[in-house]
């Protein structure tokens, strides 16, 4: 299983960062809110660049946002792997996927607990990953949404079906007792899990 690690609940960045750059983490999961399409806000551009300065590792870049076209160029100069879009937008959600893919990054679409897995479909030719909420976005350290279980199964046996290459990942509410009901995904985020304890790396293996 990989891991992707959210700093969301971070209270000391630049530390919890230098000490996730320690562990084998396989991603830091970077979560973009822009006040609209979530109600929160999470630091600018010009402030969250400067991660680099503490990690190495690669970005899992979550955007939360209700005009992505605005951010893609931004976040693909960083050390990115993914960049993921939420399928909900009233946007042109194949030209922000191509704008994504131009960058030469792995490009992905999230979906929140009450999509429906099947409007993932017209899209599966282009993903790369595709992101399952297992919480409302908008925030860290909910919990765990027991319905998203037979979500990821559904998306496993469409993924099969359309000869999708394409990654699950499952964001919110990840833990050492939630982490079963995922065991037919490629990548889980933890964010409050991992950062709020003093042994980041066990509980990293822990969730492997
Ligand atoms: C929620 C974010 C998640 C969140 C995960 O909107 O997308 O990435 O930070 O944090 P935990 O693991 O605390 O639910
Ligand atoms: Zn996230």
């Amino acid at each position: 299983m990989l891991i992707s690690t959210s700093f969301l609940s971070s209270k000391n960045l630049v530390q919890d960062l230098r000490k996730l750059d320690q562990t084998d983490t396989d991603f830091i999961h970077m979560d973009v809110m822009d006040g609209k399409f979530v109600k929160n806000k999470t630091m600018p551009f010009k402030e969250m660049r400067n991660i680099y300065k503490y990690t190495s590792k690669r970005l899992d870049v979550h955007l939360m946002v209700q005009n992505p076209e605005k951010y893609i160029l931004d976040y693909a100069s960083l050390n990115t792997e993914y960049i993921v879009i939420h399928l909900e937008l009233d946007v042109d959600i194949e030209k922000n996927l191509k704008l994504i893919k131009s960058c030469g990054i792995q490009c992905g679409l999230a979906i929140r607990p009450d999509t429906e897995i099947k409007e993932i479909v017209p899209y599966l030719p282009l993903l790369d990953v595709i992101l399952v909420m297992s919480v409302e976005p908008g925030a860290g350290g909910q919990a765990f949404l027991r319905k998203t279980e037979s979500k990821i199964k559904e998306l496993r046996v469409l993924l099969k079906e359309y000869h999708s290459h394409a990654k699950i990942s499952v964001d919110g509410g990840i833990t050492d007792l939630t982490k079963g009901y995922c065991s037919e995904s490629d990548i889980l985020v933890s964010g409050s899990y991992i950062i709020n304890s003093n042994d980041f790396q066990t509980r990293i293996n822990n969730l492997r």
